[in-house]
C-alpha cells in the first residue's frame, strides 16, 4: 500500500470508530479544543481567516479532516466546501459541526488532484495538511482552482527545526505517519515557492520553544508557560527554528 492510501485508511479508520463509539465530540471544533500551548497559531489563523474571507465568498477547505477548523470559515458567512480524501471524516465534521454543518457542502477529494473547475474559488483554506500530497501538484491545485486575486490561508507545521523533525521521524518510525509525509513537511523553500503564485504573502512564525513548554509548564502552569512562548517567539524574531507558520496569501496571479 503506497503512503497516499495508508493516510486515508489511518484517518478515514479513526473518523470511523469516532462514529462507532459515539465519541465525535459536538463542540469540539475551533481552537478552544487545542490545549493553550499548543493554540497561538490556531488563534492567529482564525484572525487571518476573518480578515481573509468576507461573507457569501466561495472557500474550498482542504483536507478539512473532522471539521476542526471548518466552523471559523462557515462562521464569516463565507458558501464553504470541505474537502477530505478520507470519506468517514466528512461525516464526523458534520456531526462535529452540527446546525452549522448544513451550510457547509462536503466532498470527498484528493488534495493532487481537486475535482473542481479552474477559478471558482475565492480562497482556499488548510489546517495541517500540506504535507500530505505532493508539494508542486498540490500547489498547483490550490492555484487553479483560487480564481484571480484571491487568496490562499494556511496553518501547518514547518521541517527546519531539528527537534521537531526528531520527533516527527519518532512518529513515523511508530507508524503514527507515513515516511512521505517527513519529506513533504513544508519549509522555507516550498512557501517561496508558494509566493510565486500571489501577489502578496504575509508568515507569522510559532513555537521555537514548544519543546520545552511541557517542562516549564510543570512550574508555572500551562497558560503562563504559553505566554511565555508567544512572547520568546516575539523577542527572538522566531523564524526557522519555529513548530508551526501561517501563510496569508493574497491576489492570486
Ligand atoms: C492532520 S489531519 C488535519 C485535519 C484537519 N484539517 C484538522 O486540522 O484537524 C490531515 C487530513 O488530511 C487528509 N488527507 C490526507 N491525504 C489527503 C489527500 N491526498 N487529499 C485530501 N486530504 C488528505 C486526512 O484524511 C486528514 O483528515
Amino acid at each position: 500500500m503506497g503512503d497516499k492510501e495508508s493516510e486515508r485508511e489511518r484517518y478515514d479508520d479513526r473518523a470511523l470508530r469516532m462514529l462507532q463509539e459515539q465519541a465525535a465530540a459536538l463542540g469540539a471544533v475551533g481552537s478552544t479544543a487545542i490545549p493553550p500551548v499548543l493554540r497561538a497559531p490556531y488563534l492567529f489563523y482564525e484572525d487571518a481567516v476573518r480578515q481573509t474571507v468576507s461573507s457569501g465568498d466561495r472557500v474550498l477547505e482542504i483536507g478539512s479532516g473532522t471539521g476542526m477548523h471548518t466552523s471559523i470559515l462557515v462562521r464569516t458567512g463565507a458558501r464553504v466546501t470541505a474537502t477530505d480524501i478520507a470519506p468517514h471524516t466528512l461525516e464526523v465534521l458534520a456531526r462535529n459541526l452540527g446546525d452549522i454543518g448544513r451550510r457547509v457542502t462536503r466532498c470527498v477529494a484528493d488534495m493532487e488532484a481537486l475535482p473542481f473547475e479552474d477559478g471558482v474559488f475565492d480562497s482556499v483554506a488548510t489546517a495541517g495538511c500540506l504535507s500530505y500530497g505532493e508539494p508542486t501538484k498540490v500547489d498547483a491545485e490550490i492555484c487553479r482552482v483560487i480564481r484571480p486575486g484571491g487568496s490562499f490561508v494556511c496553518v501547518d507545521s514547518l521541517n527546519h527545526n531539528p527537534l521537531y523533525r526528531f520527533n516527527r521521524w519518532l512518529r513515523c518510525r511508530r507508524g503514527d505517519r507515513s515516511a512521505s509525509t517527513l519529506r513533504r513537511m513544508p519549509d522555507e523553500s516550498r512557501i517561496r515557492a508558494i509566493r510565486r503564485g500571489f501577489s502578496a504573502l504575509d508568515v507569522r512564525y510559532f513555537g521555537g520553544f514548544t519543546w520545552a513548554l511541557s517542562a516549564i509548564g510543570q512550574v508555572i502552569g500551562a497558560s503562563r508557560a504559553a505566554e511565555l512562548s508567544d512572547t520568546l517567539d516575539r523577542w527572538c524574531g522566531v523564524r526557522r527554528s519555529a513548530f508551526k507558520f501561517v501563510l496569508v496569501a493574497r491576489g492570486r496571479r
